[in-house]
């Protein structure tokens, strides 16, 4: 540890890096200065990630140069890269498990065979931690913190070592929103001494606050590098996806509608047999969209189960446009009027091994023009196939081809088709854009809400607020089981909500 406040610069030029045929960075430029956090956006699989790991030297570019100071340098491995002065935070931490983090910070640094006093260690960590705002326990294995935790012992794992450029990848994907803005008041005073930091991400909103540049990339390339103030989110936007993104935007309302979903009172058992749901009681109208958030674990996933016909519930009714299905089976509930888009898109529900076309029909079958009496009519069938796909944008099928070797997005379209064609009353969706770059989560948003315009009730369970808060005319909140909150749309925010999902219920003024 030094206190020396020495600066890098760095220059990256002509990036290039393959995998397997697949070009992950093409040409790439980058520039970074001293004391600025340098976002890095981009939609998945841009290359931010390739780029970042071989400034970082987890990786060997193909071609191009890296210079630092002024000198071009080459990196063997990680460790070459820190003794530089450059220190990366992985999308998957690297500490171990059943160390201390006092432990885990001394790892790798000193030479083996150096006695190095436990004590020291952990002093020297809680004062990192003091100084940065990162607070967290020394002597406490890395099993035991949470995953917001974790992250602040990557990032003092760096400063041991003195980094002065910090590249975090996607670092708030695992935050809530109070511990996105602590972390930006440390990325803020790390560049207050000079460090630099590298901030990947596809939020703009972040982007936007915490950054002095923005260098956007697409497919594999540098597509350009902007002042942060001067940058217009719908600019950014354009950038990352190179066309105008439709956002979508809800009609304002105000909910009269029907109550197509009532819950009561609603306990639902865990895995192990405890009680994961513990009494929650809502509706969802016609024509609304109500949101759950929550950090994941409280459960979201119980509660989902419950409303499906997935797993019994142990008392409390569940209740589809006026039927009591709380007994019922996931068939019955399909048969009332129930459309669910599960958090895992090919595990349960679509059929991996079936072609497209056959799971875009796996409900209409049994009904005219697709059957007649108990017999299935092919070419009714493979019409309707090619007409949803078309109309959904389902891109990159292939006839005869299993569902399963399509992309993230176009699985997620293609069961929103099945599942909006049915004409639901009631559709749950869980975390339905998670992992999707931003061009298909604009196409899967906006057919929820076209769903919702129709006169669907909308569930959401999701844990990207950002979504919740875009999508929804409601919002409850899910801790350890229990409704801890109910906002409007209006009176929703991050902060409110964050501070809900942490259970802190009496700082939410009602
Ligand atoms: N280790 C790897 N092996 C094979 N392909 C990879 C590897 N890392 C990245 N890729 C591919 O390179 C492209 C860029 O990926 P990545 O740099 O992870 O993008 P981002 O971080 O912007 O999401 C993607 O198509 C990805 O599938
Ligand atoms: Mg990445």
């Amino acid at each position: 540890m030094s206190d020396s406040t020495e600066t890098l610069t760095v220059d990256l030029r002509d990036i290039h890096k393959q995998f397997y045929g697949v070009k992950a960075n093409e040409g790439v430029n980058f520039q970074l200065r001293p004391g600025e956090v340098h976002a890095l956006l981009g939609e998945n699989g841009a290359g931010k990630s390739t780029l970042c790991s071989i400034l970082a030297g987890l990786y060997r570019p193909d071609a191009g140069e890296m210079i630092i100071e002024g000198e071009p340098v080459v990196f063997k491995s990680p460790k070459d890269a820190l003794a530089a002065g450059i220190g990366m935070v992985y999308q998957h931490f690297r500490l171990v498990p059943n160390l201390t983090v006092a432990e885990n910070l001394a790892l790798g640094h000193h030479n083996l065979g150096v006695m190095v006093d436990q004590k020291d260690l952990q002093r020297d960590a809680t004062q990192l931690g003091e100084r940065y705002g990162l607070p967290v326990d020394p002597t406490a294995r890395i099993w035991q913190l949470s995953v917001g935790e974790q992250q602040r012992v990557e990032i003092l794992k760096l400063l041991y070592r003195d980094a002065k450029v910090l590249i975090l990848d996607e670092p708030t994907a695992v935050l809530t929103p109070q511990e996105s803005q602590s972390l930006f008041s440390t990325m803020r005073q790390l560049t207050d001494e000079g460090r630099s930091v590298i901030f990947v991400s596809h939020k703009l909103h972040e982007v936007k606050q915490v950054s002095d540049r923005v260098s956007v990339m697409r497919q594999g390339q540098m597509v350009g590098e902007i002042d942060t103030a001067d940058a217009e989110p719908k600019d950014l936007a354009r950038m990352m996806v190179g066309r105008d993104l439709e956002l979508p935007t809800r009609a304002e309302d105000d909910s009269t509608g029907q109550p197509m979903l009532v819950v009561r009172d609603l306990r639902v058992p865990g895995d192990r047999g405890l009680e994961s749901v513990k009494g929650v009681s809502f509706e969802v109208r016609s024509g609304e969209v109500v949101g759950v958030a929550g950090v994941s674990g409280n459960g979201q996933r119980e509660l989902a189960y419950g409303l499906v016909g997935l797993r019994r519930p142990t008392s409390g009714s569940v209740t589809l446009d006026g039927v009591d299905v709380t007994e019922e089976n996931v068939l019955e509930h399909i048969r009332q009027g129930l459309a669910y888009i599960p958090q895992n898109r090919l595990g349960m529900g679509l059929s991996p091994g079936l072609t497209t076309e056959d799971n875009l029909g796996l409900k209409a079958f049994r009904e005219a023009p697709y059957s007649k009496g108990r017999q299935l009519v092919p070419a009714a069938f493979k019409s309707r196939g090619k007409d949803l796909i078309e109309q959904y944008d389902i891109r990159g099928v292939v006839p005869g081809l299993p569902i399963r070797l399509l992309s993230g997005g176009n699985l997620q379209k293609a069961l929103l088709a099945r599942e909006v064609e049915m004409q639901p009353k009631i559709l749950i969706a869980r975390s339905p854009t998670r992992g999707l770059d931003v061009g298909a989560t604009e196409a899967v948003r906006n057919s929820i809400l076209r769903e919702r315009s129709r006169g669907t009730g909308v569930l959401l369970m999701s844990e990207d607020l950002d979504e919740l808060l875009a999508l929804s005319d409601r919002l409850i909140v899910l801790y350890e089981g229990e409704i801890v909150g109910e906002l409007t749309a209006r009176m929703a925010t991050a902060e409110r909500l964050g501070l809900l999902m942490a259970g802190q219920r009496d700082e939410v003024a009602p």
